[in-house]
């Protein structure tokens, strides 16, 4: 049963009101109790403790009073004038038992505050969703409740590097994903945090990638063939023709790249109408460009598993990790633009796909400000997301940080309509102010979040304001899949 803590003081509005604790209840309520408000005027509100404080009318300082003189003095002043508040924040009223919706009456002075304890579920009031994840800060039992039909309204997880991100996902969205019927796709950048967890794994060199996105890939490492980028590029043309002309896949590195040169070559130098002096200085540029497009660079590109398979593997076995730990960066950037091009095409020929698709480290992806491959990787993942919203696919990517050079692109960022942000970096602190006005998480809160805690916000989450939550680990549990 909620245990009454207090009244409420003068000024309370619909949305915002001061509980008055009772004597001793101080020792009691905490940041993020969760309360109930009998209000006077009618209805039952559901609201949040958010930022308190203790008040000695004795000890203001500001001005030499008498307690002021007592403290310096070594002694204690009286505590008749102490007492304490907490800021509440409303998160609805509760209707008929089973629900909440906005809250439209004012709250009257001197209404009831109780606080919900261990036994009592207020999460209950959030909606009986068959979907939750994690629970409510400090009591395991209170399952949250999500909104199945948001989930591809695609979910942002924030947080500094060792903040448990990784972990949420791992213990609590994937299995959620699951549970709502997704496939689950994660590309794993480090190759530590999933792979090992999980049964079926492909590490990422087996996999192939097509003819357009390896021209972009030896765009980036030979400065664009020695071209200008908007520059009409006839010694790229002709690479992308002779890979698209030779079998040179699946063979050894060797073989695969003379085979490439000379079909680029003899390309070139039977091009029609093509003045003689032009012809040998688009061949130095094809030389140029080789001697940057080593057989080490074609190893990287000669894995045969097509995207198509792919998505059959994690249609049979529900999660797929892609192992991306060995490796460069572009090459992993040109994977992951493989897999997603297909997933693309897929949605653009109305299929739905009820994929989700996890993206671990995600500025790797889509920074600040894309260069390169990532100017691709970026673009592609925000026409994921459009399309996924109508075709059934989920994007979920985890940042360290959010805003400005440490944080994911914010076009991207915009798609991302439920977030889990746990600690934050101080570089996101002026993000945060921005949180902290409009819901009273302080700042110093979100910068001193213990792992593994976040607040989940956005379409998801049935509670209008954002709720801390947090999930237990269970060292014993491998395999999650
Ligand atoms: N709910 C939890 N309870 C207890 N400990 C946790 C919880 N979540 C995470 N941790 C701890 O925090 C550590 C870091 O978690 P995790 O690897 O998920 O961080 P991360 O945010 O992904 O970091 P990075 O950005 O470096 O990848 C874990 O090794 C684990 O010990
Ligand atoms: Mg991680």
């Amino acid at each position: 049963m909620p245990a009454p803590i207090g009244i409420i003081s003068s000024g309370a509005t619909e949305s915002y009101a001061i509980v008055i604790l009772y004597d001793g209840m101080e020792k009691k309520v905490e940041n993020e109790s969760l309360v109930l408000i009998k209000n006077k005027n009618g209805g039952k509100v559901l609201a949040v403790c958010r930022g308190g404080k203790g008040i000695n009318d004795s000890l203001r300082t500001g001005s030499f009073t008498p307690g002021v003189a007592y403290a310096k003095s070594r002694r204690v002043p009286s505590s008749v004038k102490e007492y304490f508040l907490f800021n509440l924040q409303v998160i609805g009223e509760i209707v008929d038992d089973k629900g909440i919706s906005q809250n439209r009456i004012i709250i009257a002075p001197t209404s009831q505050v109780e606080v919900f304890d261990e036994d009592d579920n207020p999460m209950q009031y959030l909606g009986r969703s068959e979907l939750t994840i994690g629970h409510y800060w400090g009591r395991p039992s209170w399952k949250i409740p999500v909104l199945k039909e948001y989930i591809n309204y695609h979910i942002g997880v924030f947080g500094v590097t060792g903040s448990g991100k990784s972990y949420l996902t791992r213990y609590e969205i994937i299995p959620l994903l699951r549970k709502a019927g997704y496939d689950v796709i994660i590309m794993d950048w480090k190759g530590s945090d999933y792979s090992p967890y999980f049964k079926s794994t492909i590490t990422f060199d087996k996999i192939k990638i097509d003819n357009q996105t390896v021209i972009k890939y030896f765009g980036s490492i030979t400065k664009n063939f020695g071209y200008y980028e908007r520059e009409e590029n006839p010694v790229a043309a002709a690479v992308e023709t002779a890979l698209r002309q030779v079998d040179w896949r699946g063979k050894d590195a060797h073989t695969s790249r003379n085979l490439v040169y000379q079909r680029a070559r003899s390309i070139i130098m039977n091009a029609p109408g093509v003045k003689e002096d032009t012809k040998t200085l688009q061949l130095n540029r094809l030389d140029a460009s080789f001697e940057q497009i080593t057989e080490e660079e074609f190893e990287r590109f000669l894995g045969t598993i097509e995207p198509w398979e792919i998505v059959a593997e994690v249609r049979e076995k529900g999660v797929l990790v892609i192992d991306m730990s060995k490796g460069i960066k572009d090459q992993k950037l040109a994977v992951f633009t493989a897999i997603v091009k297909y997933l693309k095409r897929l949605m653009e020929n109305k299929q739905v796909l009820n994929i989700a698709l996890v993206i671990d480290e995600g500025p790797q992806y889509a920074p600040w400000q894309p260069r390169g491959m990532e100017r691709e990787t970026t673009d592609i993942i925000i026409d994921l997301c459009a399309l996924g919203r109508s075709y059934g696919l989920s994007i979920i990517i985890l940042s360290q940080g959010m805003a400005g050079e440490i944080g994911l692109n914010s076009a991207v960022r915009r798609n991302l309509n439920t977030q889990f942000i746990g600690r934050i970096h101080p570089l996101d602190v002026e993000e945060a102010q921005k949180l902290a006005a409009s819901y009273y998480i302080s700042p110093e809160t979100l910068l001193t979040l213990p792992e593994g805690h976040f607040y989940f916000l956005g379409r998801m989450n049935p509670s209008p304001i954002p709720l801390l939550i947090s999930f237990q680990i269970d060292s014993t549990r491998k395999d999650t899949v």
